[in-house]
């Protein structure tokens, strides 16, 4: 089985779709960066649906089962749900799941689910007005994915919530969140973190993910929660069941890195190979496909590039390594 120098195996693949996006997130496209004249991708240089089921293919015959489409926001990608089907009927893939704001569900939701899609991930940070519309930096209000979450429900696709908490910014409504939506779906928190150029990040505006546990317990202590196994190893969120049987997850990438386990490969909606969230550079593999390579030609670039790999960087913010040099986007490789 192909393992990188760690002794990884390759399991997941994050295909983004798309580099644009309904929402400026602060932490991810902050809208003075990401502004009017930020100039996107043009669409003849995005991977075509017919390229991505290639390179899905190549990646699932290396031990790929797990698939997650991600953006950007994926679901303004024109004809999504063809992709879905196409990736759906793939021999070998076992879970196809959607990371998304959640904006579109209410009119997609129904489609994506009939085209094959497992599950959905929807993103919410808060659920007050004021602070929810300062984070995504447009304004818009928290009902609005509200409303996609009820959507994905009733269309019967899986769905979990994505948080991120920034220190000073919306950890006072933490349990508000938690409160509202644990009946609905596996809620995990984020701490904020070092990804792009552009989000300011530094130590201080990190909430450890004990912190937040606290947090969401009535008497403020987190004593409720104890830890659960993992569903599949190299897990991102470290899940925990409340008192009353509430699961939650925490991903800390800051505070306990879970490089050790990493087993996810990212393609950026141009076709590059990114082995790590925080990775400087990645491998063209547009460029040899539009070539003309062979399905064993692709192979034998994508187990080369994971054979060697030796990314751990989440480990590795901790220690005293020399300055980096500019990191990829988010909006290039969702998350
Ligand atoms: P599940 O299959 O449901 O467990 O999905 P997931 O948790 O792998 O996917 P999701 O897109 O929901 O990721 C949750 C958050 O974890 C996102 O903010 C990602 O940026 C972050 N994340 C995912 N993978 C990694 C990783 O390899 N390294 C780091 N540092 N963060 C990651
Ligand atoms: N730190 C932590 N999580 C982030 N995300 C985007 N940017 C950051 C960041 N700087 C989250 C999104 C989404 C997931 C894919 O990544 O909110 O839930
Ligand atoms: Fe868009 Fe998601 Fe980034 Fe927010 S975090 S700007 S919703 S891609
Ligand atoms: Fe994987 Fe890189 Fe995240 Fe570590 S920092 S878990 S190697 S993507």
């Amino acid at each position: 089985m192909l393992r990188d120098q760690l002794a990884r195996p390759l399991r997941d693949l994050r295909i983004s779709v798309t580099d644009r996006c309904n929402l400026r997130c602060t932490y991810c496209m902050p809208a003075d960066v990401f502004g009017a004249d930020y100039a996107f991708l043009p669409r003849a240089e995005l991977l075509t649906f017919e390229e991505i089921e290639r390179l899905a293919r190549v990646f699932v015959d290396l031990g790929v089962s797990k698939l997650r489409i991600t953006g950007g926001e994926p679901t303004l990608r024109r004809g999504l749900p063809e992709l879905i089907g196409r990736l759906s009927a793939l021999s070998g893939v076992e879970d196809v799941a959607l990371t998304t704001n959640g904006l579109l569900l209410p009119r997609m939701a129904g489609e994506l689910k009939a085209a094959g899609l497992h599950r959905v991930t929807v993103s919410i940070d808060s659920l007050d007005p004021d602070v929810f519309g300062r984070m995504n930096g447009l304004g818009t209000h928290p009902q609005k994915v509200m409303d996609g979450i009820e959507a994905a429900l009733q269309a019967g696709l899986g769905v979990k919530i994505n948080t991120v908490v920034q220190r000073g910014v919306n950890e006072d409504g933490l349990r508000n969140l938690w409160l509202a939506l644990r009946d609905k779906a596996v809620v995990r928190f984020i701490e904020f973190m070092d990804v792009g150029n552009h989000n300011g990040w530094n130590l201080d505006s990190v909430v450890p993910s004990q912190e937040v546990l606290a947090r969401l317990s009535a008497d403020g202590t987190g004593a409720e929660f104890r830890p659960v196994n993992p569903n599949y190893q190299g897990e991102v969120a470290a899940r925990h069941v409340g008192a009353q049987g509430h699961e939650v997850g925490l991903i800390s990438s800051v505070s306990a890195p879970f490089c050790g386990d990493c087993s996810r490969a990212r393609l950026s909606a141009v076709g590059v190979l990114y082995t790590c969230l925080f990775a400087g550079s990645g491998i063209d593999l547009r460029a040899p496909l539009r070539a003309g390579a062979t399905d064993a030609q692709m192979n034998a670039v994508v187990s080369g590039v994971w054979a060697a790999r030796r990314d751990r960087y989440s480990e590795e913010r901790g220690e005293a390594t020399p300055e980096r040099a500019a990191k990829v986007e988010m909006s290039h490789i969702g998350g």
